[in-house]
């Protein structure tokens, strides 16, 4: 497993590059499930839990599942020192069921209150804002992400889905005032050419040029989500382009992502590598440090990801996929 290195944060547990993403757990996949994906996560090294509040909402009464079976899994293990928890919030449900954004103190301070409950923990390692609400004005959402992390006991703070001019303002605000400034970047990133129809949703965003050089230049953890875009390139490589689902085929397949899927595949033959190997390493290795999120329907998916967890990706290599 490789690990962060050189971090600001006060976290304490190594960081892995790996992280397991947890949107499922205890609601779309079974607690049983989710138990055997911790375990063999944690025994191969596996640091990093991403979570929210409001996982699995999308499961009906999924909201706060996720987070509630990591504290079943904590609580039997022992081992919530051993751990970095992330989770997020900022993302509410109407009772007539539309999702909005809320970054008002008094919703925060009760959802991390929430989180804390279902972690079964009294400190939280990451914590994100899962969207922006963007008719609020940044110096308000720093001065509140100030008792937030009072109540949460937080170690560092990030955004999910924010613009990079929203970021910069928000900690150029924050560094001015002697204010905690945001240090980790949740974001749509991976090696595949960015294409809207895959979350098909204007408050969520990708990984541009801008936001790159910015967390670049300032030091920015990032944490890539659908870093395996839901693996295209594993399973087009293993079962052929044309027999990939219809989910994938019309969110991912581009003339650019067909040019990185042929690129991927010779080098694997190449050299003997699996092509799991090199999406993750493409965020694990990059110059700009990040932890690529996975998620796995299966235990074997896990296990291939942590069999080449450790594949070693030349820069000259990442180079050569951005520039297709
Ligand atoms: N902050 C945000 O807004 C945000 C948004 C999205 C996600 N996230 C976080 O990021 C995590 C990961 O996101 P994601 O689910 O989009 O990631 P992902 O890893 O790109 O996609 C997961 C899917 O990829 C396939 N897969 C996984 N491992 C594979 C392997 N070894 N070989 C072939 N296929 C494989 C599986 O699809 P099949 O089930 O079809 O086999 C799996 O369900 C989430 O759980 C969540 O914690 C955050």
């Amino acid at each position: 497993m490789k690990y962060i290195e050189n971090h600001l944060m006060k976290i304490k547990p190594a960081i892995s590059k790996i992280g397991l993403g947890t949107a499922r757990f205890g609601s779309r996949m079974d607690m049983q499930k989710a138990f055997e994906l911790l375990d063999m996560f944690y025994e191969q090294g596996g640091s990093v839990l991403d979570t929210a509040r409001n996982y699995d909402e999308w499961a009906g009464d999924g909201r706060g599942k996720s987070e509630e079976c990591i504290g079943k899994w904590l609580s039997q293990n022992g081992n919530r020192k051993e751990m970095v928890l992330c989770t997020k919030g900022g993302v509410r449900r109407s009772k007539t069921g539309e999702r909005y954004f809320d970054l008002s103190s008094c919703s925060l301070c009760e959802e991390v209150k929430e989180s804390l409950e279902a972690l079964q923990t009294d400190y939280i390692d990451i914590y994100l804002l899962h969207k922006d609400e963007k008719s609020r004005n940044v110096e308000e959402i720093v001065e509140t992400m100030q008792r937030v992390c009072e109540i949460g006991k937080i170690s560092a703070v990030g955004v999910a889905n924010w613009t990079v001019q929203r970021l910069k303002a928000a900690n150029d605000y924050a560094k001015k005032n002697g204010y905690r400034e945001f240090q980790i970047v949740q974001t749509w990133w991976s090696l595949a050419e960015y294409t809207k129809e895959m979350w098909n949703d204007e408050n969520t965003t990708h990984m541009t040029k801008e936001m790159y050089g910015y967390m670049m230049e300032n030091q920015l953890l990032g944490m890539a989500y659908t870093a395996q875009c839901k693996g295209f390139f594993q399973k087009a490589i293993q079962d052929g382009i044309e027999n990939i689902d219809e989910f994938l085929k019309k969110r991912i397949v581009t003339p650019k992502n067909i040019k990185k899927l042929g690129f991927i595949e010779e080098y694997c033959i190449k050299n003997s590598v699996h092509p799991t190997a090199i999406v993750n390493s493409y965020i694990t290795d990059n110059l700009l440090q990040g932890i690529a999120l996975v998620s796995c329907s299966s235990v074997e998916q896990l296990k291939e990801i942590l069999e080449w967890d450790d594949y070693a990706l030349n820069q000259k290599i990442i180079e050569a996929l951005d520039a297709i």
